[in-house]
This record gives C-alpha cells, sequence and structure tokens, in this order.
C-alpha cells in the first residue's frame, strides 16, 4: 500500500491516537514513533491505556481519534495489509494444547503467509527462539509459560514480522526465562525490527528498552532515553508520575 520515505524509517507511529469508551478517554492523543532497530517499552498503573494502543496498533479496535500507522501503513485503512508487518505477543501466546509446538508453528505460519513451510524451516525458527529440541514435537499441553512464548517468537520469525507488539510478554516468567525472552528481542532489534512492549517490569524495561514511555490515565505523560537514567532514577521518575 502506502510507501513513503517515512517507512524506511518508522516502524510504528501513533498520530494524535484516541479511544474513547463513551465519556471516558482510555488513551488521550498520544504521539509516538518506534523507529526501526529500537525497542521501546510502556510502562504504567493498571487502566493506563497500554494494552489500548498495542490494540490499536493491532486494530483489534477502531480509534475514536488520530491514525496508528505500522510500517506506513493506516492500520484502519489497509488492516490486512498492515497485519503482514506485525507479530503480537500477548501473556499468553493462545496455541492449540493438543497440537505440538512444531504443528501449531506450522499452522499459524501458514495462516499468516500463505504458504507451506517445510519441517526443516519450522525446526530451525523453533530452535533459534530457543525452544529445546525435545520439546518440538511434544503437545503444547506440557509447555511453560516461556516455550509458548518462544513458538510465538518463531511465528514473528517465520512471518518475517518487522514490528512486534508485546503486552506485557514476560508477565510470570522467571528471572531466566525473562533474561533469555530479552535476548530474543535484542536479536530483533538488530534485525532492524520495532518493537513496541506494554510491561510492568521496570528492571527489564531499563535492561532491555532504549526508551522508555510512562502513561497515565490514558496519557504518555515522558519519554525517557533508557541510557540517561539508572534503575533508582527510572523508579523514581515512575513513582513521581504515579502521584495523584
Ligand atoms: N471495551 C472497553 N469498554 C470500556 N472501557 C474499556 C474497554 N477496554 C478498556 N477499557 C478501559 O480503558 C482503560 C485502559 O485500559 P488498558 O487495558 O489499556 O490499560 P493497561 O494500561 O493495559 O492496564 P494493565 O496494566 O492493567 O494491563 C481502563 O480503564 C479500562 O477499564
Ligand atoms: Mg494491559
Amino acid at each position: 500500500m502506502t510507501t513513503t520515505a517515512a517507512a524506511a524509517t518508522t516502524g510504528l507511529q501513533a498520530t494524535g491516537l484516541t479511544k474513547r469508551y463513551g465519556n471516558f478517554t482510555a488513551l488521550d492523543q498520544l504521539n509516538l514513533t518506534v523507529n526501526r532497530g529500537e525497542i521501546v517499552c510502556l510502562l504504567g498503573a493498571n487502566g493506563a491505556g497500554k494494552t489500548t494502543t498495542i490494540n490499536l496498533f493491532l486494530n483489534f479496535t477502531d480509534p475514536s481519534a488520530g491514525t496508528a500507522c505500522v510500517a506506513g501503513i493506516d492500520v484502519v485503512q489497509a488492516p490486512l495489509e498492515s497485519k503482514r508487518h506485525l507479530a503480537y505477543i500477548p501473556e499468553l501466546v493462545m496455541l492449540y494444547r493438543n497440537l505440538s509446538g512444531l504443528e501449531n508453528l506450522g499452522y499459524f505460519a501458514s495462516l499468516a503467509t500463505g504458504r507451506s513451510f517445510a519441517r526443516e524451516e519450522l525446526v530451525g525458527y523453533l530452535r533459534q527462539a530457543g525452544l529445546d529440541a525435545d520439546f518440538v514435537d511434544r503437545r503444547v499441553e506440557g509447555y511453560s509459560k516461556g516455550m509458548r512464548q518462544k513458538v510465538g517468537i518463531a511465528l514473528a520469525l517465520a512471518k518475517n514480522a518487522s514490528t512486534l507488539l508485546l503486552d506485557e510478554p514476560t508477565s510470570g516468567l522467571d528471572p531466566k526465562a525473562s533474561n533469555e525472552f530479552s535476548e530474543l528481542l535484542l536479536m530483533f532489534r538488530a534485525r532492524g525490527a520495532s518493537i513496541l512492549m506494554a510491561t510492568h517490569d521496570l528492571f527489564r524495561a531499563k535492561e532491555t528498552c532504549d526508551r522508555i514511555g510512562i502513561m497515565k490515565h490514558g496519557r504518555l505523560m515522558q519519554m525517557l532515553s533508557a541510557s540517561e537514567v539508572d534503575h533508582a532514577e527510572l523508579e523514581r521518575i515512575y513513582l513521581d508520575h504515579m502521584r495523584d
């Protein structure tokens, strides 16, 4: 669809992005850009508008005002086209529990791309995502949360997604699994992907993200460069914003 000069460098762009439910404003005029090769985290209390932001980029819900663009494509005007560039990883990656990780990946990857994948190719993506070889052919019902995330990452690899939307992906993961997940995000960043992640994990945000946005009551209150602050400063700034 639309190819602009900005599309070459901009993965995600929200302009005046607003979501209202009746009189309630869940997201208030968000202006946000996530460049290629950049990880941006959104922090904020429950109900701050983080998931709303992600859902608007996914076109799960329509904006009340403003635009959300993925790779320069307006998600409302071209919902299918914009989704080709996206991978979405929520807290719990939804998979068919009676199928193996490999079968799930084969199914969803074909659905996403319209082509079939050879077994070796699928195994390659799962292994790249860090799934133990022993688990590739095991049913997903025996997988941990972190292993499900890895299938989600493998799907992003199979789709060759240039944009990742992550909604609290490390919530409930043990520190090692969470660290492995961050390593995978850094791999995507090195490939030039644009990554937007909602999280409550200040430590992980500081360690993994390039920029950190603090949201409150649907507004983006502040955008920080992760290298500008240490962990204690980030926590202090965050808590200062959360005061009423
Ligand atoms: N369908 C809906 N109808 C009415 N209000 C909604 C709807 N969906 C979300 N909201 C409200 O919008 C606000 C923002 O919610 P959102 O899920 O974006 O917050 P969040 O920052 O992701 O919070 P959390 O940290 O709990 O995941 C909340 O007050 C929520 O109740
Ligand atoms: Mg949320």
